[in-house]
């Protein structure tokens, strides 16, 4: 048993640490030439937004789904989409809406052609979820007004908005919610040039000249997610401030990495204890979820959207029928490191 490990990257927002968030939101891109990395998505997006403005007859975007792993841009992108369409930005997210009231109140408040960006859509309330069904499939609102025998049932005509929908799972979305989506997209990990083309992009915003090689190794140990590199990024910067003159070289870029005990494959103290937990408690046999999260004292939630599905990805954790299992690669790789943990 043990506490949860407050995490480097910890792949949700900053949400305690304003100026943290701050810089976060002046590294987001706004247009589709900005953004880097996620092309087939891009292209998708970008011939559905022509088509629109094409059209030019009142109609509007097809509502659209992104899932996928945290930290991999999916915010930025519905502010893109919103940009693209020259529409304005609501967000807002599933646990934030509690009562069918919340949602009536936002979406009587939204005008035609805006994006309602609604994150972790997945967690939204069966209630809440309803009335969302028809205002995204007819732009309806059904309300009830008064209790008991004086109850009586309106139905508001809304405008016409599209709404931008983001969950880390589509499977824990119900079916007839996810039916409502006209596109519904994955996105995935990035590859090693782009977290470096980011890399190097969020070093000129911040003003911080980073050597190439230095660029190239945070590149290898940023999950493939931008939200981790650019965090990884200001930590480094730091160090360099402080250890340095402010240039992030290579051998700043590795002093850091060490100090905040981020290995070679981007794993942080969080991770490898897992691992560690679940071989010297389980051997190669598999370990169900819970478990896992008693072992580690995390949410079940948290080990499966945040921890899993970078180990899944690297084949350092695989997942079977009867629950997880550390790979070979997985063993080997905390042998390696041995004395680091
Ligand atoms: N910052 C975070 N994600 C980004 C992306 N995909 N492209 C450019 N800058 C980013």
């Amino acid at each position: 048993m043990g506490m949860a490990i407050e995490r480097l990257v910890e792949p949700t927002m900053a949400q305690n640490d304003s100026e943290e968030e701050r810089i976060e939101i002046s590294l987001r891109p706004v247009t589709f030439v900005e953004y880097i990395g996620q092309e087939h998505l891009k292209n998708n997006l970008k011939l559905a937004i022509e088509a629109v403005k094409k059209r030019a007859d009142g109609s509007t975007l097809d509502h659209i789904l992104l899932y996928g792993p945290p930290g991999l841009g999916k915010t930025t992108m519905a502010g893109v989409i919103a940009h693209e369409l020259g529409a304005s930005l609501r967000v807002t997210s599933g646990p934030a809406i509690e009562r069918a009231g919340d949602l009536a109140s936002i979406l009587t408040n939204l005008k035609d052609g805006d994006v309602l960006f609604i994150d972790e859509i997945h967690r939204l309330r069966r209630a809440v979820e309803e009335v969302l069904y028809s205002a995204m499939e007819d732009y309806k609102l059904d309300i009830v007004i008064g209790k008991g025998p004086a109850a009586r049932s309106v139905r508001l005509d809304l405008p016409h908005f599209t709404v931008i929908g983001a969950t880390t799972r589509t499977g824990s979305l119900a079916g007839p919610l996810r039916d409502r989506f006209g596109i519904i997209h994955r996105l995935e990990y990035y590859k090693e040039p782009e977290i470096e083309q980011i890399l190097r992009r969020t070093a000129g915003i911040l003003k911080t000249e980073i050597q190439p090689e230095a660029c190239s190794l945070l590149a290898t140990r940023s999950r493939l997610t931008p939200r981790i590199a650019n965090r990884i990024f200001k930590r480094v910067r730091d160090y360099a401030d402080v250890n340095g003159d402010g240039i992030v070289d290579t051998k700043i870029a590795a002093d850091a990495l060490k100090l905040m005990e981020i290995d070679e494959l981007g794993l942080d103290p969080a991770d490898r204890n897992m691992l560690k937990l679940m071989i010297e408690n389980y051997g190669d046999r598999p370990v169900g979820l819970t478990t896992i999260a008693a072992l580690t004292g995390d949410e079940a939630t948290t080990i499966e959207d945040f921890y899993e599905p970078y180990l899944l990805q690297l084949g350092l954790l695989m997942r079977t029928p009867k629950g997880r299992v550390v790979t070979e690669k997985g063993r080997k790789h905390l042998q390696e490191l041995g004395n680091m943990i």
